[in-house]
């Protein structure tokens, strides 16, 4: 094996040059080779000059790992784009599963790099505000290789712990019938105005974004170059933003100019009754059981 290859695993982000960190910028430029999906190797066009491209189908992603694989192994520097986060249903896990499979430990050659970019969740919810503010999750609707059963128990777990949740992968040609179970499922947990931002295609041409709510959403077009981002129950529509707050209401007056709690009375736990301390001494106190 000659030895010296590298794999870059390179996540460009939404689609747009302003959005592709520099670490990405110049991992794509310095390689010998750049593998991806025909239509994200057109979204970096401009930064492909020198390097051989490998161009693949959408469903080749075993074909163009194992290739990626055996050129760095043959000694090339060799990008293999994803869209958004190459970690984010993308291209990263597959690449080391196939390393793996071929006895590759950490340490070997070829080295291996994971370029982070910035996934759809946060560039779609940057278009619409702050809808991210608060424990969320991602849950993408393909069942092409994860079983319908799994999903559908991961939307009633997310639903249930009021999780905001960015749906990928939300509807395709040939799966429909997903988001519509999906928004079922929702249903039964949250309420019928919950604001829900439908955004394709963020920071590309052809950008779109919807704003409605958890009983309408399906009204609108929904496809495979749309994220749809669900508010909790505490996310609130003002104007065209969708705002989840944080939490800072329960403490802080966010109307004056002088707060009630000075600095260091903020931390203590008399005024964070809602923590885990304060709780279970409450609870305890209330059955008696508190020992001074
Ligand atoms: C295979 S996943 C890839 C996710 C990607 N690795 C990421 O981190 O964003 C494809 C899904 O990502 C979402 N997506 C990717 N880029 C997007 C964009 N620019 N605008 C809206 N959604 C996008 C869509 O839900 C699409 O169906």
């Amino acid at each position: 094996m000659p030895g010296g290859g590298k794999i870059l695993i390179v996540g460009f982000g939404p689609g747009s040059e302003e959005h592709l960190t520099q670490r990405a910028r110049d991992a794509i430029v310095e390689s010998d080779v750049v593998i991806g999906y025909n239509t994200y190797i057109k979204l970096i066009q401009p930064l492909l000059t020198q390097q051989e491209i490998i161009r693949t189908g959408m469903t080749e992603e075993v074909v163009r790992a194992q290739k990626v694989v055996e050129l760095a192994k043959d000694g090339h520097a060799v990008s293999v784009i994803s869209s958004g986060d190459a970690g984010v249903y993308g291209m990263a896990g597959l690449v080391f599963e196939v390393l793996i499979e071929q006895g590759w430990q950490q340490g070997d050659e070829p080295q291996v790099e994971v370029v982070p970019g910035i996934s759809a969740t946060q560039s779609c919810a940057s278009l619409v505000g702050a809808p991210i503010m608060h424990d969320a999750c991602t849950i993408s609707l393909s069942d092409h290789l994860t079983p319908w059963e799994v999903i559908a128990r991961r939307v009633e777990a997310a639903a249930a712990a009021d999780f905001v949740i960015a749906l990928y992968n939300p509807r395709s040609g040939r799966r429909t019938r997903q988001i519509v179970e999906t928004q079922r499922i929702l249903l039964a947990h949250r309420a019928a105005e919950t604001p829900v931002a439908l955004v394709k295609s963020a920071y590309r041409d052809g950008q779109r974004i919807v704003r409605t709510n958890l009983a309408d959403m399906l009204d609108h077009e929904i496809g495979m170059l749309t994220t749809v981002l669900i508010g909790n129950s505490m996310t609130f529509w003002h104007g065209d933003l969708m705002i989840t707050p944080r939490g800072y209401q329960r403490k802080y007056d966010l109307a004056v100019d002088e707060q009630s709690l000075q600095p260091g009375e903020r931390l203590h736990s008399k005024n964070e009754p809602w923590a885990l301390e304060m709780t279970k001494r409450l609870a305890e106190e209330a059955l008696g059981r508190v020992q001074e």
